[in-house]
């Protein structure tokens, strides 16, 4: 059959409903500065760091055409079931490859890869380094790698009410214990652009992007289904548990209006293998 004699996708189908979706609101803003900056041609061989639930994957493997390759690897084993289910659904078997496991310790011939993405994904591995030691182990000479990350000022209005809420309630260490969770978390552009020159890549472009996440109220902020997949359990964990019931009754009142329009800096860094 033709390409363009595809029969139509059936939308009564759940198994299609189902699967319509493929990232979620959080990943889109990020994705498309990735997209802008990757360099497509036919037959690529690609490598997503951290693909999630597909994204940008299954994207990439669409845009890129019949002969191209793609490898995702990813330990989060429930999300590479979704992942195959899509790959099946959409005919993408043969281009696609799932590899559950991490970037640190994946099994793929060195000097193979001619692109590497990573949409959010680099920033949560446990072993920065390693795993962009691992990518350039992975990586060809000349070959891309593009990723984005979200910034140190990540819903800074958010961490500064905490951090009065954490003063009120009598956490000496306060404002200690949110440094060092944001500092776990998010690493600033610079450092992020040292480590992949480290690795052993020339870094061509590192731009700050941002977008914002707004919500009418904190009670709306704490049921939000991603705030709790997310962040909620970090939250929870950087307040000492005898402190959380004060702490948590007292934030409604200082996130005013401009702390729940939260501010998302991050960065996306384009680089080639030297
Ligand atoms: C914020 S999610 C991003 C998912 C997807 N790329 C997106 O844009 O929606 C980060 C992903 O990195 C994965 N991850 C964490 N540590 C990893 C590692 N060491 N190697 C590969 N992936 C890892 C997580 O399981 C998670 O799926």
């Amino acid at each position: 059959m033709e390409p363009w004699e595809a029969p139509p996708a059936d939308l009564t189908d759940p198994a299609t409903v189902a699967l319509y979706d493929e990232l979620p609101i959080w990943s889109a803003p990020f994705g498309l500065p990735l997209l802008d900056a990757v360099e497509l041609r036919p037959g690529l061989t690609v490598l997503d760091v951290g693909c999630g639930t597909g994204f940008p994957l299954l994207e990439l493997a669409e845009r890129l055409g019949p002969g191209a390759r793609l490898h995702g690897v990813d330990p989060w084993a429930p999300a590479m079931e979704r992942i195959r289910a899509k790959v099946r659904a959409w005919g993408l078997e043969g281009t696609v490859t799932l590899h559950v496991t991490t970037v640190e310790s994946l099994q793929l011939q060195p000097a193979s890869i001619d692109l590497i993405v990573s949409n959010n994904g680099l920033n949560n591995v446990a072993d920065l380094p390693r795993a962009l030691a691992s990518c350039a182990r992975l990586a060809r000479p000349g070959a891309q790698l593009v990723f984005t990350a979200n910034l140190p000022g990540t819903m800074a209005g958010f961490y500064d009410a905490l951090g009065r809420a954490l003063d009120g309630a009598g956490v000496v260490d306060g404002q200690r214990r949110i440094t060092e969770h944001i500092r776990a978390r998010r690493r600033p552009a610079e450092e992020l652009v040292a480590l992949t020159r480290a690795a052993g890549f020339d870094v061509e472009d590192e731009r700050i992007h941002g977008f914002r996440w707004s919500f009418a109220s904190a009670e709306a902020l704490f049921r939000h289904h991603f705030i709790r997949l997310a962040f909620l359990e970090p939250w929870r964990a950087l307040v000492p548990e005898e402190a959380r019931p004060a702490v948590f009754r007292a934030l409604p009142a200082l996130l005013d209006r401009d702390t729940l329009r939260m501010e998302i800096p991050f960065t996306c860094i384009s680089a080639h293998r030297r």
